[in-house]
């Protein structure tokens, strides 16, 4: 007998069943099997939240949680973070190797051509509020796309596909700074295609009335890194909400609007938005104990710390925290990282954080930075979206064309009322 295999006996009938085991999966489809009588449905896992359950088999980016390990196509996120530029890490993620000289020069080139927007975009971002959620703005515009270039719905078309990746990746910058300056009341920059990806960023933001905005090379660079940390995590939220969306073939405008959504929760891509707001509640150094009391207390949680897969130093963490200095050598420092640090320190003695594994996630120090470069908290969310956009369309092509994959739809445990009859109105009871 292989002992590749796992041998379940189910104590209802006696009978035993040998269950393929491959890459430590069982597949849940082989438990259907197993039955009480030939009628039933047959046996289901029940996960709520995904927390034991493979839903795809990918080669993009791998995680040791334990560890504290996350590497984008096999290379450490340290040796990236230190020696690439954001644009040759979304080629690694996308193609899966580093270009060559001339492969980055045409990848950027493609990617530059496509920075404007239809002015059209300009009139339906001029429609919103003017203290609306820059968020919620960045996810419709994003969603709007899709109306302006209707082929983008031919997704088997490698041609067609690679000129929407091209474009939303142009594109998200874009939106996103006319959706800050829109906060401001300030007349919309356009693209400089001189400049970097992050130098442009950086001056569809800030440029007021200068001929040619000149990015600061130390900020520059710091956005950059940011930029690499979270271009993508594996099957996070957002990223199983684009391949859940897309998985019904949805064109990709209308699924990385999906997967924005996902990232707008304060558990998810709101939380370094939350950290900052959580840092200026507590105030000063010493009411910290107090406030570390209160989530003990089970009154919230402690933003920033936490995750579902590391259960140990977030290593993005520590490369956002060395960043932080660099910037604030610039900026000037951002009197809340004194309590961010401070919080840390008390967080990682204490029992309740140490028995629960609870360490730093990447939002813990990246709001603060954000805060510093001068950015006001609503664009935080904003922030992560652009970068993770290239690691959510490899995960959606990787989806597209897995044979394995079908459309998603999970199955539930049904715990309702049993089928009865209709009851006219006047008949029921209150
Ligand atoms: N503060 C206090 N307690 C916490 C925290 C926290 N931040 N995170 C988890 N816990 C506790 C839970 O209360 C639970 O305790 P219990 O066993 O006594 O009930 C235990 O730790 C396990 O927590 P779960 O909720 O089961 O962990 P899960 O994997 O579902 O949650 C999550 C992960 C959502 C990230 C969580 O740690 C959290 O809410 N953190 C704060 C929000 C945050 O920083 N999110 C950003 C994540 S990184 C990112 O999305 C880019």
């Amino acid at each position: 007998m292989p002992n590749d295999t796992l041998s379940i006996t189910d104590n209802r009938t006696g009978k035993t069943y040998e269950i393929p085991v491959v890459d430590d999966t069982i597949r849940a489809m082989d438990l259907r099997q197993i039955k009480v009588n030939a009628g039933d449905f047959g046996l289901m896992p029940y996960d709520p939240g995904y927390t034991n359950t493979a839903a795809c088999k990918s080669r993009i980016t791998f995680i040791d949680g334990d560890k504290g390990i996350l590497e984008y196509r096999g290379y450490p996120i340290d040796q990236l973070a230190e020696k690439s530029t954001f644009l040759e890490v979304a080629y690694l993620l996308y193609y899966g190797e580093l270009p060559t000289k001339e492969q980055l020069q045409t990848w950027t080139n493609a990617i530059t051509t496509h920075t404007l927007l239809h002015e059209n975009t300009k009139g339906f971002m001029g429609g919103f509020h003017h203290d609306a959620h820059p968020m919620g703005m960045f996810i419709s515009t994003i969603a709007a796309l899709s109306t302006f270039y209707p082929e983008a719905k031919d997704i088997f078309n490698p041609e067609t596909r690679l000129r929407q990746i091209n474009r939303l990746m142009a594109k998200v910058p874009t939106v996103a700074a006319f959706a800050f300056r829109h906060q401001l009341g300030m007349p919309y920059a356009y693209p400089d295609n001189d400049l970097s990806y992050s130098g442009n960023f950086l001056n569809m933001l800030f440029k007021k009335t200068e001929v040619k905005f000149q990015p600061n090379p130390v900020l520059e660079r710091a956005l950059d890194v940011l930029f690499i940390l979270h271009a993508d995590h594996e099957q996070s939220c957002s990223t199983s909400s684009m391949r859940l969306v897309g998985s019904a073939q949805t064109d990709p405008y209308s699924c990385l609007a999906a997967a924005a959504a996902a990232l707008y929760g304060p558990l998810h891509g709101g939380a370094n938005e939350a950290v900052l707001l959580m840092l200026q509640e507590i105030g000063s150094k010493d009411r910290i104990p107090e406030f570390i009391q209160k989530i003990k207390n089970g009154q919230g949680r402690l933003m920033g710390f936490g995750h579902r897969v590391y259960k140990n130093y977030d290593p993005r963490a520590k490369i956002i925290k060395e960043t932080a200095d660099q910037v604030f050598e610039v900026t000037g420092r951002n009197p809340l990282l004194d309590i961010a640090i401070e919080l840390e320190r008390i967080a990682l003695q204490d029992e309740y954080f140490v028995k629960r594994r609870l360490y730093p996630n990447v939002d813990f120090y990246s709001g603060i930075i954000y805060q510093a470069m001068g950015f006001p908290t609503e664009m935080f969310p904003v922030l992560f979206a652009i970068p993770r956009t290239i690691g959510w369309l490899t995960q959606w092509e990787e989806m597209l064309l897995d044979e394995e994959q079908k459309i998603g739809r999970p199955r539930q445990v049904y715990l309702g009322p049993t089928q009865r009859d209709y009851v006219a109105m006047h008949l029921r009871s209150q």
